[in-house]
C-alpha cells in the first residue's frame, strides 16, 4: 500500500485503546482501527495518566509517551487522534496546531462551544491541518444509501421525526443532530420544550422541536440516561418511513400499502429491516482518511460539519435560558 503515515493518540482510556484487544472481532478503538487498516502505523499514546499510555501502548505495541513535545521531538507525526474527554478537546486541538501534522481525528463533539470552534478553524486553516470529526454513522454506508435515497426523492416529501438520545445534548444529542442533517438536510429553527442534567452538570439533555427547511417538524426527546441508553430517529416520509434503531446498528424500512382490512386505506408496514456497519465505523473512518491522503478522497466529517451541529446544540442550550 506504499507509504505508512505515522500515528499518535492522545488519550488512552475506552475509545482510545481499551473498549477493543487487537484480537476483538469488532474494531472500537482508534488504537484497533489504526493497527488495521494498512498504510498506518501506530507509533503510541500520550496520556496524563502515563500509567494508561504504558499499558495501552504494551497491547498495541505501539510507544509510551510522557508528553506531546516527546512524541514530537525526534518522530514525524502525520496523524494525531484526540481521545480525551470532551472539555480538554479545544485544549489538545490548540496545542498540537503548532506541529506539522496532516490530519487530526478528533472524537466528537469538537469543542465544548462556538467560540473554541471558531478559534480552532481559524487556527487549522492557517496552519493547513486537516481535522475530521468523529461522529461515526457518516462512515456507515447503510447511512450513505439512505441519504442518497432520499436526494433522489425515493422516500417523497419528510412529513415529520423524532428521536430520543441522553447524556448531554452536546455529548450525545449532537450524534443525533449530525446524522439528521447528513441524511436529510439543514435544520433552520429550533424550540427547546425541557431540559435536565441527567450526566454532565455543563451540558443539559434537551427536549425540543427542530425545523427543516422544508418546515416540517422533529420531536428529539431526552431520556434520562439513569434509565437506559437509547438513539433511535424516526422519519416519516410521504412515500415511506425510516426507524433507525439500536444506537444505529438496525434501519427499519415500512411502505405505504393498501390496507388488507379496510377497504380503501392506506397503511405504513415494515417491509424490510437491514443491520449496519456501526461497528465498523472505526475502521472505515480510518479508510476515509487514508484515501483522502492518498487519492484526495473527501473527509467524510469535517470542521464545518462539527461546527454546525454545535451551534444547533447552542442554540438548544440558550433556548432552556429564555
Ligand atoms: N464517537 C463515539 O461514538 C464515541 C464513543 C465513546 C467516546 N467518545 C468520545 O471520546 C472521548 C473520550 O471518551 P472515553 O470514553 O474514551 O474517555 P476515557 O475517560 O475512557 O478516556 C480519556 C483518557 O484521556 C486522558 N486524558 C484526560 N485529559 C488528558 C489530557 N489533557 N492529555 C492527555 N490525556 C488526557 C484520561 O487520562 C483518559 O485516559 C470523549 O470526548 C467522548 O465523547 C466518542
Amino acid at each position: 500500500m506504499g507509504k505508512s503515515y505515522n500515528v499518535l493518540i492522545i488519550g488512552a482510556g475506552n475509545i482510545g485503546a481499551f473498549f477493543d484487544m487487537p484480537y476483538s472481532k469488532n474494531v472500537l478503538t482508534h488504537a484497533h482501527a489504526f493497527s488495521k487498516v494498512e498504510g498506518f502505523n501506530l507509533l503510541g499514546f500520550v496520556d496524563v495518566d502515563n500509567k494508561k499510555a504504558i499499558e495501552a501502548a504494551n497491547i498495541w505495541n505501539a510507544k509510551a509517551f510522557e508528553s506531546i513535545e516527546e512524541a514530537f521531538t525526534n518522530n514525524t507525526i502525520d496523524i494525531v487522534s484526540i481521545c480525551v474527554p470532551d472539555e480538554y478537546h479545544y485544549k489538545i486541538l490548540d496545542e498540537i496546531s503548532i506541529f506539522s501534522v496532516k490530519v487530526v481525528f478528533t472524537e466528537k463533539p469538537l469543542t465544548k462551544n462556538l467560540i473554541e470552534a471558531k478559534k480552532i478553524i481559524q487556527l487549522y486553516n492557517e496552519n493547513n491541518i486537516k481535522c475530521m470529526i468523529n461522529y461515526s454513522r457518516r462512515f456507515v454506508s447503510q447511512f450513505e444509501q439512505i441519504k442518497n435515497e432520499i436526494e433522489e426523492g425515493k422516500y417523497g416529501e419528510l412529513l415529520c421525526g423524532s428521536g430520543y438520545y441522553g447524556k448531554g445534548i452536546l455529548h450525545n444529542g449532537s450524534h443525533l443532530i449530525d446524522l439528521l442533517r447528513y441524511i436529510y438536510g439543514e435544520i433552520k429553527s429550533t424550540q427547546t420544550l425541557s431540559y435536565n442534567y441527567d450526566y454532565y452538570k455543563d451540558d443539559a439533555s434537551v427536549s425540543a422541536i427542530l425545523t427543516f427547511n422544508n418546515n416540517s417538524n422533529f420531536v428529539i426527546q431526552n431520556i434520562p440516561a439513569s434509565n437506559y441508553t437509547i438513539f433511535e430517529i424516526d422519519l416519516l416520509f410521504e412515500k415511506k418511513r425510516i426507524r433507525i434503531t439500536d444506537s444505529g446498528f438496525k434501519i427499519e424500512i415500512q411502505e405505504v400499502l393498501d390496507s388488507n382490512v379496510f377497504k380503501g386505506y392506506k397503511n405504513i408496514v415494515k417491509t424490510s429491516e437491514r443491520k449496519t456497519e456501526l461497528g465498523e465505523a472505526l475502521e472505515n473512518a480510518v479508510l476515509n482518511i487514508y484515501n483522502h491522503l492518498k487519492y484526495g478522497e473527501k473527509l467524510k466529517c469535517n470542521i464545518h460539519d462539527a461546527y454546525e451541529v454545535i451551534k444547533i446544540c447552542e442554540n438548544l442550550q440558550s433556548g432552556r435560558r429564555l
